[in-house]
This record gives structure tokens, sequence and C-alpha cells, in this order.
């Protein structure tokens, strides 16, 4: 990323798209030991994985009448079932030749100790079948890269909005990481006000702004509405991070906050949940803070960000978001990276 990004100088890159590719590209390489994705965001260039990935994103947060009325289960009347598995057969065609290499490859080595240097060759190892490693796979690459790129875009969104905030995690980088350009991960943990930047945009953009729908087992009583056996709970999270009863100045971007307080996002605080709480909640949380903590700060430790047109007056960055499939930005952040050594 970082090295794309210095060829890149003084041009306006989408930074969805290389923060997308990115996150693609690193799940690629622990289960395939692959790069699928370019960085310049070409759709050809990534064999319909792109398209394949949104489409899943959009159909799996798509209500499904079956759901409600379940005499219609077997008949699919959306077509959601159908659509799903088509987009499944698109992704599985990206690494299908992957599995096949390898499933060869081990077959001949049979009898001899066998190298396990990724996802694919323990589940290789544990008997998955296509179809097995197909499901589990795609899953993770759904979860994974929406949600992990629109964070990285909505953080670098804000510190070029907030000076400030820009100007204090430089001067923290610069303390800790030194002329390094490339960050470690044992060097993220020295890094509480990048940590806090983290929190602060997952507070006020959380990807999955309403999580996903819980089931009620039991009628319960929550604060002072009854919930009947059997409903479905949706949770706001986006609402909670802008509650003027729990957050101060709710709608300012103030990394700060985090600093002076233990809030933490692990499902002990109930009024900071962008990875859900309980059994359900992210099982992938501590891989996703990791990556966004690395990537956020390379991207500050080793770039100036400026908007294209010589756009001074930041007020005028347009923040909407679109409340949608995941909490991403309308606009897409277009910037012009200026590299620092
Ligand atoms: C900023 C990044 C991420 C956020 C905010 C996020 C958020 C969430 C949320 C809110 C849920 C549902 C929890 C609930 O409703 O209680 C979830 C589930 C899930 N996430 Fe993430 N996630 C992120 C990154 C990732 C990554 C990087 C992966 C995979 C490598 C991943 C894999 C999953 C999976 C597989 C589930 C479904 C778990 C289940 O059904 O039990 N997520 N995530």
């Amino acid at each position: 990323m970082v090295e794309f990004l210095n060829n890149k100088q003084g041009k306006v890159v989408n930074i969805r798209e290389v923060a997308f590719a990115t996150t693609v590209n690193i799940l690629g390489n622990i289960c395939f030991s692959e790069d699928f994705v370019g960085l310049e965001g070409d759709e050809k260039e990534s064999r319909g994985l792109k398209r394949a990935l949104y489409r899943l994103m959009k159909l799996g947060t798509t209500p499904n009448v079956a759901d409600f009325y379940p005499i219609f289960e077997g008949l699919d009347p959306q077509g959601l079932k159908k659509k799903t598995s088509e987009s499944m057969n698109e992704a599985f065609s990206v690494w299908e030749h992957v599995i096949k290499e390898r499933r060869v490859k081990r077959e001949s080595q049979k009898g001899s100790d066998l190298d396990e240097r990724d996802f694919l060759d323990t589940m290789l190892r544990c008997g998955f079948s296509d179809l097995q490693i197909n499901q589990l796979t795609v899953e993770l690459f759904s979860g994974a890269t929406h949600s992990t790129s629109s964070t990285i875009e909505w953080a670098l969104a804000e510190l070029i909005k907030n000076k400030d905030a820009m100007f204090t995690l430089q001067n923290e980088l610069d303390k800790e990481i030194g002329s390094t350009t490339c960050i470690k991960e044992s060097q993220v943990s020295q890094l509480p006000y990048l940590h806090a930047c983290v929190k602060e945009t997952l507070r006020l953009h959380p990807p999955a702004p309403l999580l996903h729908p819980e089931a009620i087992l039991e009628g319960s009583k929550i604060m002072n509405y009854n919930v009947p056996k059997n409903s479905q709970l949706i949770i706001n999270v986006w609402g909670m991070g802008r509650d003027p009863s729990l957050w101060e100045d709710p709608v300012s971007f103030k990394p700060q906050r985090f600093c002076d307080s233990n809030v933490d996002f692990k499902g002990q605080d109930f009024k900071f949940l962008p990875f859900g709480v309980g059994r359900r909640m992210c099982p992938a949380y501590p891989y996703a803070i990791k990556q966004i903590h690395l990537m956020l700060a390379s991207l500050v430790r080793n770039f100036d960000w400026f908007l294209p047109n010589n756009m001074e007056d930041l007020s005028k960055l347009d923040m909407t978001e679109n409340f949608g499939v995941i909490l991403q930005r309308k606009k897409p952040l277009m910037v012009i990276p200026k590299g620092k050594c």
C-alpha cells in the first residue's frame, strides 16, 4: 500500500479503493497466499471478486420475506438464495485454481511432512470439501473487507478535517516510530492516540450501524418496554454513538475523550458496541483492530494528505453518510498523498 501510494504522489487517489484492495490482499495471503486485487481498483483485474463481495454483502442485509412468512421459504420469492449462490460461485471461480493446485501438490507429497503455510493448508489437512472452503472464506472476505476499508476511509477523512487531531497523531508517530517507514505490529501498542482515533471513528461511523438483528428467545423487559418472545431486536449503535445523554459533544470528532477513559469496544461498555456484543459479536475484532491500526498509522506516518483542487476550506469536505448496506461515505474520499521521507 505504501509503495503504491509513493508512486502516486501528487496524484488524486481514491483511498477507499486502495484500502479495500489492501484488506482483500492481506486476507488473500492469510487464506491462500495470494493477492487477488490490484490497488488501482480495476474491476477486471479483480476477476469479479470485488463485485461478488459487494453483492454478497448487499444480499446478506436485504430483508427476506421468507424470514417473516416461513411458508414462502422453498419459493425464494425475491430470488435471494439464487443470487447468493451465483455470487458465491463467482467468488469461488477466483480461488478455485489455487485450491485445485494445492490439492494436487499435497497429494504428490503424501507421506512426507507437509508444510502449513496458510489457512488453505489447514482446511485441506482437516479434510474440508471445496464447498466448505468456499463458504468459510467467502464469509471471512465479506465480513472483513468493506468494514475495514470503510473505517480507514472515515478515519483519514476525519483526521484531514480535524487538523489538531492529525497534528497530535503525527507527533505521536514521529516520537514513537521515528524514521522507519514500515511500522511493526509490536510498535502499535505504544500509540495511545492512534487507538483513540480509531475508537472515535468507530463511535461516529460504525460500519454496521444496526448490528445483526437479534432473536429474542424469551420475553423480557428492556428499560420500560416489554419485548415479547420471538421478536427481532435491532440495535442502533450509530444512534447510541451520537446520543448526547451518553457522550459529551457527540457529533464532534474528539479522540481525546478515549484517552481520558477506559471505554473499549470489547462488549463490556454498552454505550460503545461497533463490533456487537455477546456470543455473536464480531469474532475477528482483534484482527480487524490490528489491521486498522497498522494501515492508518502507515498512511499518516508516511504521507501528508491534501484535498484536490487546492481545497483549503475543510468545512467543505463532504462527510455525508450513505446509510445503506454498511455505513460508507456517500462520496469516496479523493485525496492527494505527498511523501514525508
Ligand atoms: C472495522 C471492522 C469490523 C467491524 C466494525 C465489524 C463488525 C461486526 C459486527 C457488528 C458483527 C455482528 C455482531 C452482532 O450483531 O452482534 C460482525 C460479525 C462478523 N464479523 Fe466483523 N467486523 C469487522 C471486521 C471483521 C473482519 C476483519 C472479519 C474477518 C476477518 C470479520 C468477520 C466477521 C464474521 C465472520 C462475523 C459473523 C459472526 C457470526 O455470525 O457469529 N469482521 N462484525
